[in-house]
């Protein structure tokens, strides 16, 4: 692996950042709305026992940083090649801020017939696994006994459930990127993998294609045949660490993540739009595959920008920035900052929670934020932000406005409240955390609220807009 920054790369993976939660499925109009639930929400009782009191909103920042770090060292350690990926589903999700951490959770039903499941959601996951039981003879290799008291996908008894060949090619290079192992003791074993996750847990088991079921928005469930997933025997290591559900949904990008599957059958497109994570528990995120019917107030501002998909940043979402300006005024930052050939990059992640900027550029940006801010009361708090200060008499309107300036002209001008964050009780901070150079930035999921973002991963583009995601 290569070392960039200053982080050090043992570990392959860390997929379990921005997890949603899905509680059935909303309607509207011809397009499926999943609706996700985080994990403390009381429309999960019964199913999950997530202790955790409510957290301060200090306490939550920390927690987000906390894993944007580990997540960040799994990114920059990853050099995966991408893979290419026509109706709709949609998904909302909860702020986190109710309750005390980003995480969300989402039912999914896999096999036929159908049973159902907890998973955690990660965009950066491309493995989608559930604990899960096979009898299938003496060539499986099975590991028996270390998922009692678990939910588990009871794999024989679905008539679509197909195990992968562990001779086949799919499992000897394309799945090489999901873990899987060379062990083949005979040509129809089922490909094994051993999926480690940089907590230090792993989960264990074969590789299938299943068929899973999303709804549609006109109400009718779709089922998406030949889904890979992985049936997990074991779990090795800390199983805390995955929450209390039955597995992982993955929504990274590449050929056999569930958002291309989806996105397959759903015209290679999905979307999503965060509310401001400090909105009350009503108001929910959600996420769509397939075509999202934009307002036609919402075309009017709509900015479009290429995807950079694969290469330097395997599954996660990379964009071109060209640079940053505060009111008006583009600051000074090197180029190679925001090109991943030379070191640098940007991804829009909406595992993050936090937004990244490497050295070169997170210096001049706070330096120029820093003026607006010059005469209040400087806070040591703490925690992953330097630039913290008593908000008392802060006065939004005066202060200069941040812009992302993207490729093919592209503008992202977050709101205030996305850079300059609350929080404590009359405390706020510059929502910038330094990545050392070199490295790549990432635009977290706190910048990313109050936008719709669609991705279209057949042409390589992503659009976005100012939107209150109702
Ligand atoms: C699994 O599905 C993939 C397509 O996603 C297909 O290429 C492969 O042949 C399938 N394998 C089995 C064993 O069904
Ligand atoms: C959410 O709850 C607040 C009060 O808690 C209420 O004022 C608001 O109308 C609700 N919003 C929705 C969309 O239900
Ligand atoms: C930020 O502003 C304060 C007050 O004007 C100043 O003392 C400090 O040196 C500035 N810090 C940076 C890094 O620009
Ligand atoms: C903030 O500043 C603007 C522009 O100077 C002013 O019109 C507005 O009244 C101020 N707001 C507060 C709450 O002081």
């Amino acid at each position: 692996m290569v070392s960039r920054g200053s982080f050090s790369l043992s570990s392959p993976f860390f997929p379990l950042l921005f997890l949603f939660a899905i509680n059935g499925f909303a309607l509207l109009g011809s397009t499926t709305r999943l609706e996700l639930i985080h994990r403390n929400s009381p429309k999960l009782s019964g199913n999950v026992v997530l202790g955790g009191k409510p957290k301060s909103q200090m306490e939550i920042i920390r927690e987000f940083h906390r894993r944007d770090v580990l997540r960040h060292r799994n990114m920059v350690s990853r050099r995966l090649r991408a893979t290419e990926t026509a109706s709709s589903v949609a998904m909302p999700m909860f702020s986190g801020s109710d309750y005390g951490t980003g995480e969300y959770f989402v039912h999914v039903n896999v096999g036929t017939p159908g049973q159902k499941f907890l998973l955690v959601v990660d965009t950066g996951s491309e493995l989608t696994w559930m604990n899960c039981r096979y009898k299938c003879g003496r060539n499986c290799g099975t590991h028996k006994g270390r998922l009692n008291n678990k939910r588990v996908f009871r794999a024989d008894r679905s008539s679509s459930f197909r195990t992968v060949p562990c001779l086949s090619q799919m499992c000897k290079v394309e799945l090489a990127n999901l873990f899987s192992l060379a062990k083949c003791p005979t040509p129809l074993t089922p490909c094994a993998y051993d999926y480690r996750y940089l907590e230090g847990s792993a989960a264990i088991g074969f590789f299938a294609n299943e068929t899973v079921s999303v709804g549609l928005t006109s109400g009718r469930k779709r089922k998406l045949k030949n889904v890979l997933i992985g049936c997990t025997e074991s779990i090795h290591g800390d199983q805390g660490s995955f929450k209390g559900a039955d597995g992982v949904l993955g929504l990274g990008f590449s050929k056999y993540t569930f958002t291309t599957k989806v996105a397959e059958d759903f015209g290679g497109k999905f979307s999503y739009c965060l509310v401001d994570h400090l909105s009350p528990k009503n108001v929910s995120n959600y996420i769509i595959f397939g075509h999202n019917r934009i307002e036609t107030a919402l075309l009017r501002s709509i900015q479009r920008t290429n995807l950079v998909l694969g290469g330097a940043f395997g599954p996660l979402y990379g964009v071109n920035v060209l640079g940053i300006s505060i009111g008006g005024v583009l600051l000074k930052i090197p180029h190679a900052v925001w090109d991943e050939n030379l070191g640098g990059g940007t991804t829009l992640d909406s595992g993050t929670s936090l937004t990244f900027l490497a050295e070169p550029a997170y210096k001049p940006v706070t330096a120029e934020l820093n003026k607006s801010i010059s005469k209040f009361e400087r806070l040591s708090i703490g925690g992953p932000f330097e630039f913290c200060f008593n908000s008392k008499g802060f006065n939004e309107s005066l202060v200069p406005r941040l812009t992302i300036h993207l490729a093919d002209e592209a503008l992202f001008e977050p709101p205030l409240k996305s850079y300059i964050l609350d929080v404590a009780p009359q405390t706020k901070c510059l929502g910038f955390v330094s990545v050392s150079w070199p490295g790549t930035s990432i635009i977290g999921n706190i910048m990313q609220q109050n936008h719709l973002w669609e991705f279209d991963l057949e042409r390589s583009t992503l659009a976005f807009a100012p939107s209150s995601c109702t």
